[in-house]
């Protein structure tokens, strides 16, 4: 049985209950972290409750409880799932009100809920068990405060549905210059002729703890060529290799773009060598 945390209370997820003038589900106002949890440790709670924070700030949302009190109830969360490999889902919306009206009042309740799911480790970065990603491409239609972890994600689910309509798993997204803005549900490496590449941060991309690992990772123990600049279409299309990031994939290759592969349409040196990283490295950053 999933045990959640809903409003200071810990409840059976079957038996978890909001109101409908939720302003979460009426309006998709709240933000929402996504954290995984191997053999009971989370990672990077840190970097994670950090991003939450700027998110809250980032829709004028104060929550009275404290970084302290957050981490205590993702431990105690943790603890009452079985303490093993889990993902964390947490959400905070702006609360419950009397009337569905688009402005809202600074003298709300947030409402705070999060419950934990079943997830696989990732990959130990060997090409034969890597889960491998078809990627289509399409313009990024989404709104321009992508900066923001906000649980109003119907651009992003109907970009999925695009990828999943032509038979791929996720989709390459680009801003009207034809510049790789991030994917549905990943930020994005590319890796050109040896050299890695990633989009600089704006408000058309999540800032992913992922993402902010990796470059340190990078830093700290290769001596690889990485530069954090605009990626257009045309390098994307030419890579040898490009690579998803995600809190629970932390490094996945992608193998086909558009139906075309990348590079020999397999898992990549690059990947496999970063992924290790990620496996010895992952909780560094704790
Ligand atoms: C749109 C988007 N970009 C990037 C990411 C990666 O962020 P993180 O590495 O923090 O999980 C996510 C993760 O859910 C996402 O939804």
């Amino acid at each position: 049985m999933t045990m959640a945390y809903l409003n200071g209370a810990l409840t059976p997820l079957s038996e978890a209950r909001i109101s409908p003038m939720d302003r979460g589900f009426l309006f998709g106002d709240g933000v929402y972290e996504v954290i995984p949890c191997y053999g009971g440790r989370m990672v990077a709670l840190a970097y994670h409750l950090e991003r939450l924070q700027q998110s809250l700030d980032g829709i004028a949302l104060s929550v009275p409880d404290t970084e302290e009190d957050l981490i205590g109830l993702l431990e105690e969360l943790v603890q009452q799932n079985g303490g093993g490999d889990m993902g964390i889902y947490l959400q905070i919306t702006r609360g419950v009100v009397a009337q569905r009206q688009h402005a809202f009042s600074q003298n709300c309740e947030p409402t705070i809920f999060a419950y934990t799911f079943p997830i696989t480790p990732p990959s130990d970065g060997s090409a034969d068990t890597a889960v491998c990603y078809r990627a289509v491409t399409r313009q990024d239609q989404r709104w321009g405060r992508c900066h923001i972890k906000s649980t109003a994600l119907l651009g992003n689910v109907l970009h999925m549905m695009e990828a999943v309509d032509e038979g791929a798993e996720e989709v390459l997204l680009f801003n009207a210059s034809d510049e790789l803005t991030e994917a549905a549900a990943c930020n994005v490496f590319v890796v050109l002729d040896d050299v890695i590449l990633t989009p600089e941060l704006d408000h058309q991309k999540l800032p992913g703890v992922t993402r902010r690992q990796c470059l340190e990772l990078l830093a700290a123990h290769t001596d690889w060529s990485v530069q954090v600049r605009s990626v257009s279409k045309q390098e994307v299309l030419a890579a040898n290799e490009i690579w998803l990031s995600s809190s629970t994939k932390e490094l996945a290759p992608v193998i086909s773009v558009d139906g075309q592969p990348v590079g020999d349409g397999k898992p990549g040196p690059l990947w496999s060598a970063a992924q290790q990283l990620f496996q010895q490295h992952r909780f560094d950053t704790a």
